[in-house]
C-alpha cells in the first residue's frame, strides 16, 4: 500500500475515535454533507470517512468519497451482530461476501387474514456481492488474539434483527455470519466504480447469546485493523 491512497470508512464516531486520535497532517473536509479526515495514519495515505448508518447514507458516502479522493483501495469497517451461536462479541469476520437483506417478497393475504414475517422471503434476484480477494488475504495474514478472526459471509439491511427465530431463519436463507447496516450498499458502489474493497466487522453484540451491543468491540477493531495497516 505504499504510495497508494486508502479509503477508511466507518458509520460512526465510535467506530472512528482511535484513527483520529492517531492520524497526523489532519485536512478535515466536508462533501455532501459526510465528514472526511484525510492525512497520515501508520505511515500510509488514507482518508477516513463518516458514512453515518444504513444503506443509502453509506450508497452516497462511498460515492462521494470515490469521486472526490480517487482512492486505491476502500477499506469498511465497524461493528455487526453475530448471526451464529458460535460466534462473540470480539470476533472479527472478513466479509468475503455480502447479502441483501432489504429485498423481501411477501405472499398475497387478504384483509383481515393478518401478517406472519416468517413467510416473507427474499428476491432471489438480488446477486450477492464480493470483496477484493487480495485484500481479504492481506486482512487474514494478521495474527488476532481477542478472539477468532473469521472470513465468511455479511447480511447488510436496514434492520437491526433481534428476534431470534428471524436472525436463524435470515442465516438459513442467506449463510451469513453477521448482520450490518453497510457493507452491501459499500461493495456494490465500489463494484461499479471498480475500486477494490473489503469490509471487516468486529461482533458486538449476538441476540441469540444474550449478548448485547459492547461499544468497546469497535476500538479493539480499530487497533487492530491499525495493526495490519502498520504491518505491511
Ligand atoms: N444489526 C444491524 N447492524 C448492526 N450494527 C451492529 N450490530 C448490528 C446488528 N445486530 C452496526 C450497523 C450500524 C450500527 C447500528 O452498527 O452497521 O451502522
Amino acid at each position: 500500500m505504499e504510495n497508494e491512497l486508502l479509503l477508511l470508512q466507518g458509520a460512526m464516531g465510535i467506530e472512528l475515535d482511535v484513527y483520529i486520535e492517531s492520524l497526523t497532517e489532519v485536512e478535515e473536509l466536508e462533501f455532501n454533507g459526510f465528514l472526511f479526515w484525510k492525512g497520515r495514519l501508520a505511515g500510509k495515505s488514507v482518508v477516513i470517512s463518516k458514512t453515518e448508518m444504513g444503506v443509502l447514507n453509506a450508497t452516497i458516502a462511498t460515492m462521494t468519497a470515490i469521486e472526490q479522493f480517487r482512492p486505491d483501495y476502500v477499506i469498511n469497517q465497524g461493528t455487526a451482530g453475530g448471526h451464529v451461536e458460535d460466534i462473540h462479541t470480539n470476533d472479527i469476520v472478513i466479509a468475503q461476501k455480502a447479502e441483501y437483506l432489504n429485498s423481501l417478497i411477501m405472499p398475497e393475504k387478504k384483509e383481515g387474514e393478518g401478517s406472519d414475517s416468517l413467510l416473507w422471503f427474499f428476491d432471489k434476484k438480488i446477486p450477492a456481492m464480493e470483496a477484493d480477494e487480495s485484500l481479504i488475504q492481506y486482512f487474514q495474514k494478521e495474527e488476532y488474539k481477542q478472539g477468532n478472526l473469521l472470513t465468511g459471509t455479511i447480511g447488510t439491511g436496514d434492520i437491526f434483527s433481534r428476534e431470534a427465530d428471524r436472525i436463524h431463519w435470515i442465516h438459513q436463507e442467506k449463510d451469513n455470519l453477521c448482520e450490518d447496516m453497510e457493507t452491501y450498499a459499500v461493495y456494490q458502489v465500489c463494484q461499479r466504480l471498480q475500486v477494490p474493497c473489503v469490509s471487516i466487522r468486529v461482533i458486538s453484540n449476538n441476540e441469540l447469546l444474550g449478548e448485547s451491543f459492547d461499544r468497546n468491540s469497535a476500538r479493539v477493531l480499530q487497533k487492530h485493523i491499525l495493526k495490519c495497516i502498520q504491518d505491511r
